[in-house]
């Protein structure tokens, strides 16, 4: 194994144990052995997931004044993925072994035997690549690997009783369900464009190899935004809106070139011929992770997708990838895609439901600018990214924005008034930030056990709190501490954080 594959390896394996000993995340049913591709989450895996949903909300959600969130079921009718492409379009490239019936996915199989990327690939030119450098079966070494076909990966669903057909599926995009809310919401909310319809939910695939943790599962959230908008308008952007972000740099490697290049806006949309609006939510993508999830901007990018690997819906489509040293690459964590009117336009033909607007004076039906990010996904680049060691100890320096605990509150020592004290400061703090409460242990390990999990501050209590009713503010990354006054301990954290 060369150097990179084992370092990638060995903090794989490290990120992996701390998310099971601490409550970050752990395969589901795993007292029954667990299930590839199921994973639940811990306590503090599910808060951090909280704080990413609630960071997602506020900035996306609250970009426009048109843009709102609905909820959904995630069954729904086989009509839905008729109409939208999915039941003959979803698929992954199968491959069975005609010796031990192993059946996995030939382009991964490919990838990592050759080398190579195939993602452009025919099934039957993944089946010419098998043959032709005399591949054997993964599990049982045969040579005898039957065709490559397609494989739908959506999970059927029978609602009616036994006999009686009522095919439906679980849903494999969140967005499908704002495409059957767009007529009620337009006409609910004052019958505007852009008009954006969010969902955070679940989303399920039945993935052939579902492998590398929480990047690849059967079952996992995403967060999704649709913007509904008039195509004529595509290009056309208010005057100061563009002025505001033309000179914006935006991180990309574009289909043709080798390396990611900085191209402000304005050199996007003439250059690389990308519509405003298009380079608009680019931006708005862009933004999200530098600045607001602060990942370093040499890890980040966003890659246009060539004719043949982008999804069958889109027009354009640009992913955003984060490079993930635990994964060895730049891997996929959302994207920003141009749908058109492919989705609506297909409900109107199989539902025969109306779906065209009168805006604009004119009658039409809207497009769809698609902003999806993997949820879990997401969580595991924030874990690799900022994961840290130093000599004495392990560092997850998530900023505040996604660590799954704000503040933890120890008495520097489990007597003399310093745990009530303790819990008083908790009790202050608690109604505003989400507190830790722990007294057991040397301090050095109750900072240690913090850091691990990047809490980003720890308050301590003393003898001179009982004194003059100060306590030391320590912070994560520097590991210094202040010392302040209980009564201004709060306005204090505020500033700082
Ligand atoms: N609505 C568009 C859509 O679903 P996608 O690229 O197929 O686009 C969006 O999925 C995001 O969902 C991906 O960028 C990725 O972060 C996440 N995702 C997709 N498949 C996943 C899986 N099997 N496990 C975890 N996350 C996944």
């Amino acid at each position: 194994m060369r150097k990179k594959e084992k370092e990638a390896v060995e903090k794989l394996s490290k990120i992996t144990t701390i998310a099971l000993k601490r409550g970050f995340f752990w395969p589901t049913a795993e007292i029954y052995g667990g299930k590839a591709g199921l994973l639940s989450y811990g306590h503090l895996g599910k808060a951090m997931k909280n704080k990413f949903e609630n960071l997602w909300k506020e900035y996306f959600i609250k970009s426009n004044e048109n843009y709102y969130e609905i909820g959904s079921s995630v069954i729904l009718p086989e009509k839905v993925f008729i109409a939208s492409g999915h039941l003959e379009h979803f698929n992954d490239p199968l491959v069975e072994c005609k010796t031990c019936h192993f059946r996995f996915r030939a382009d991964q199989f490919l990838e990592s035997r050759l080398k190579i990327k195939v993602e452009e690939l025919t099934p039957e030119e993944m089946s010419d690549l098998i043959r032709k450098n005399k591949l054997k079966c993964p599990k049982c070494g045969s040579w005898h690997l039957g065709q490559v076909k397609w494989f739908n990966m959506m999970f059927p669903i029978q609602l009616g009783a036994v006999g009686i057909k009522d095919m439906a599926y679980l849903t494999p995009e969140t967005a499908q369900a704002s495409y059957l809310a767009f007529k009620r919401e337009f006409e609910a909310t004052r019958k505007k464009l852009p008009l954006g319809i969010a969902i955070i939910g679940k989303a399920f695939r039945n993935e052939l190899s579902p492998r590398q943790l929480i990047t690849r599962m059967k079952e996992f959230h995403q967060a999704e935004l649709q913007i509904f908008f008039d195509p004529a308008e595509i290009n056309r952007l208010d005057k100061e809106e563009w002025k505001q972000i033309s000179k914006y740099k935006l991180i990309m490697l574009p289909q043709k070139e080798k390396k990611v290049k900085e191209i402000t806006c304005e050199d996007t949309n003439k250059k690389l011929k990308l519509p405003k609006f298009y380079v608009k939510n680019l931006a708005l993508a862009q933004k999200f992770y530098i600045e607001q999830l602060k990942i370093p901007k040499s890890k980040f990018r966003l890659r246009e997708l060539s004719e043949k690997e982008r999804a069958f819906y889109n027009k354009i489509h640009w992913d955003v990838e984060l490079e993930l040293e635990t994964l060895g690459e730049f891997r996929e964590v959302g994207g920003v895609h141009y749908r058109t009117d492919h989705d609506l336009g297909g409900h109107e033909k199989y539902s025969k439901e109306n779906l065209k607007i009168f805006y604009n004076n004119k009658k039409f039906i809207p497009h769809v600018l698609e902003i999806s990010l993997g949820i879990d996904r997401d969580i595991w680049a924030l874990m690799d990214i900022f994961f840290k060691e130093e000599k004495e100890r392990t560092v997850f320096s998530f900023p505040i924005t996604v660590s799954p605990i704000d503040i933890a509150i120890f008495p520097l020592v489990s007597r003399e008034a310093m745990p009530e004290k303790a819990k008083e400061v908790y009790n202050i703090l608690k109604k505003d930030l989400l507190c830790f409460y722990d007294e057991t242990g040397a301090i050095g390990r109750r900072y240690r056990r913090q850091d691990e999990i990047g809490t980003p501050y720890c308050i301590t209590i003393d003898s001179q709190t009982l004194k003059d009713d100060t306590v030391t503010i320590r912070e994560r990354d520097s590991m210094k501490q202040k010392r302040v006054k209980i009564g201004t301990l709060l306005v204090e954290l505020k500033n700082i954080m």
